[in-house]
């Protein structure tokens, strides 16, 4: 049996938020579209779900990403075109911090209750962080004039550097090691670090979680990607992973017949080339068309075949590109009981194994019995349990594995978040077609030396993901900008080459 033929100027591989958002950008342009996504649904890293519970109830939870910041203008938006209302995190309350000796604290505002020397020294860690993150273009980071330098430098070496207060360091190193890029801080570069900063606007606004974690869309961060699949119809083909990408025809004229590859490509020349014939090929289908987005996390670029190679800068820079990995946990209670104790039920401990929690109780349509606008009466957590100790945990039976995250949990609010009526770790690890969470980075000194190759189209190839965002780094907004700039990119180029006399 023969595959599918299709025909479109586009052929988006992907339809997690950005290559859905590239498909709806470049049909708004008059291109036509096909969408191959690999999974049988869309939304990628967003993914509501339904957890049952003791109560023979299913409870709705956010698998994926969920919260939107104020900067997150694209994002914004975008969300309002389609409708679909929002509402804020609740965050009325005392917060809880548990310190390094594990004594539990009820504070209020933003500042941890440490000792005042080391609050002085987390302020000051800030302050210096944010005058390097305001000379970063979070667009072109390798391009700042000390950028080779500060890639040679772990974030975690960075802080030990400038300070000699280990509880500063570890509260100041959650907002971007476990809390951000869910990798130790060991591991990435302190340029890394002030992209991370320089994408949400500062470092000041990754440690306010009023700012960075705002906003939910009613009936979960997937809509998102769902509405934009139910404009697009039939033009989204689901279950069918690309294995191979044909993106150039290798000249016979230059064609290096010992090694049978083509020398064009092999010395980058076709790097630079016009769009031509790229044939994608599925299982299934096989799809032509003179563009294609490649809207997949960088880690999974590997997992495709693409004939002729990618030119060999491209294949070095894929290696260097890693996810995170990090277990959100999901608790549902009959009711939000810690409100009734006048906290938030914001938390947070650095280096302690479940390091955020925050109120996650649900509003809108998706729920069991729910309606718009309406507040679920159960009440839910969300707690992250971040790199070695989500390893930690993943290496446990499963009992053992809740038990001992229940009871991290309780450390902040009490005997009563041990039993919770539905339990719930997202695992996007385990996900084939993820392979982490929440996202990908670079390791030690690949920023500064690869990452001005990760935008740039390869051929009739365009990149679109929320890894390789400016705004909205490894998060939706950065997946929407990256998706409709991929898609205004091709738009140009096709009025160019229409302008252009043929032959
Ligand atoms: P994404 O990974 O979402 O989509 C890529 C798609 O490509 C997937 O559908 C995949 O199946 C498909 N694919 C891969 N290989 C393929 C192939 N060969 N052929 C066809 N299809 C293929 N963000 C945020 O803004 N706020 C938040 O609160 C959070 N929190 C959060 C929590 C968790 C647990 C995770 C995992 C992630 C977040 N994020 C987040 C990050 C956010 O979810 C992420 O940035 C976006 O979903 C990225 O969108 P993309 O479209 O770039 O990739």
């Amino acid at each position: 049996a023969g595959r599918e033929r299709r025909t479109s100027d586009v052929v988006v591989i992907g339809a997690g938020p950005a290559g859905l958002m590239a498909a709806r950008t470049a049909k708004a342009q008059g291109l036509s579209v096909t969408v191959l996504e690999a999974r049988r649904r869309v939304g990628g890293r967003t993914w509501n779900g339904l957890v049952e519970g003791a109560d023979g109830k299913d409870h709705f939870i956010e698998i994926g990403g969920q919260w939107i910041s104020p900067d997150q203008t694209r994002l914004i938006s975008l969300v309002e075109e389609l409708g679909l209302p929002t509402f804020s995190r609740f965050r009325d309350g005392r917060n809880v911090y548990v310190d390094p000796r594990g004594e539990r604290h009820v504070y209020d505002g933003l500042d941890f209750p440490v000792a005042e020397k080391t609050d002085r020294e987390m302020d000051r860690l800030i302050a210096k962080i944010d005058e390097l993150t305001a000379e970063i273009d979070a667009a072109a980071p390798w391009e700042h004039p000390r950028a080779a330098e500060l890639d040679t430098i772990s974030f975690r070496h960075w802080l030990e550097q400038e300070s000699d207060d280990p509880e500063a360091i570890d509260n100041v190193s959650i907002y971007i090691a476990s809390g951000m890029l869910t990798k130790p801080s060991h591991t990435f570069s302190m340029l890394q670090a002030l992209l991370m900063a320089a994408s949400a606007g500062s470092f000041r606004n990754l440690v306010d979680e009023d700012f960075i974690l705002d906003k939910r869309v009613e009936g979960g961060m997937q809509s998102v990607s769902l509405t934009m699949a139910a404009e697009l119809g039939d033009d989204v083909v689901l279950g069918q992973p690309v294995r191979t990408l044909r993106w150039a025809e290798p000249d016979p004229s230059t064609a290096d017949e010992k090694n049978g590859v083509a020398a064009d490509v092999r010395n980058g020349v076709a790097h630079d080339g016009a769009a031509g014939d790229v044939v994608a090929l599925t299982d299934d289908y096989e799809v032509h068309a003179r563009y294609a987005v490649l809207a997949v996390p960088p880690n999974l670029y590997s997992r495709i075949s693409f004939e002729p190679p990618m030119p060999r800068e491209q294949q070095i820079a894929h290696q260097h590109i890693s996810m995170g990995l990090v277990i959100k946990v999901h608790a549902v209670y009959e009711t939000p009981f810690w409100r009734e104790e006048g906290l938030s039920g914001t938390c947070f401990g650095g280096g302690r194994l479940v390091q955020e929690i925050y109120d996650n109780t649900n509003r809108g349509e998706n729920l069991a019995g729910g309606a718009p606008g309406e507040e679920d009466p159960h009440g839910t957590l969300v707690g992250f349990v971040s790199d070695v100790y989500a390893e930690q945990m993943w290496a446990l039976p499963e009992e053992e594995r809740k038990a001992a995250i229940l009871g991290a949990m309780a450390e902040y609010l009490g005997p009563r978040t041990l039993e919770p009526i539905a339990f719930f770790l997202s695992d996007m690890a385990a996900e084939e077609w993820t392979r982490g969470a929440y996202a990908t980075s670079y390791d030690l000194g690949g920023l500064s030396r690869w990452g001005h190759l990760q935008n740039r189209p390869t051929g009739p190839i365009h990149y679109a993901c929320s890894d390789i965002a400016a705004e909205g780094y490894q998060h939706v907004d950065g997946a929407i900008r990256m998706g409709e700039a991929a898609a205004l990119a091709i738009a140009e180029r096709e009025a160019t080459d229409a302008g252009q006399p043929t032959g």
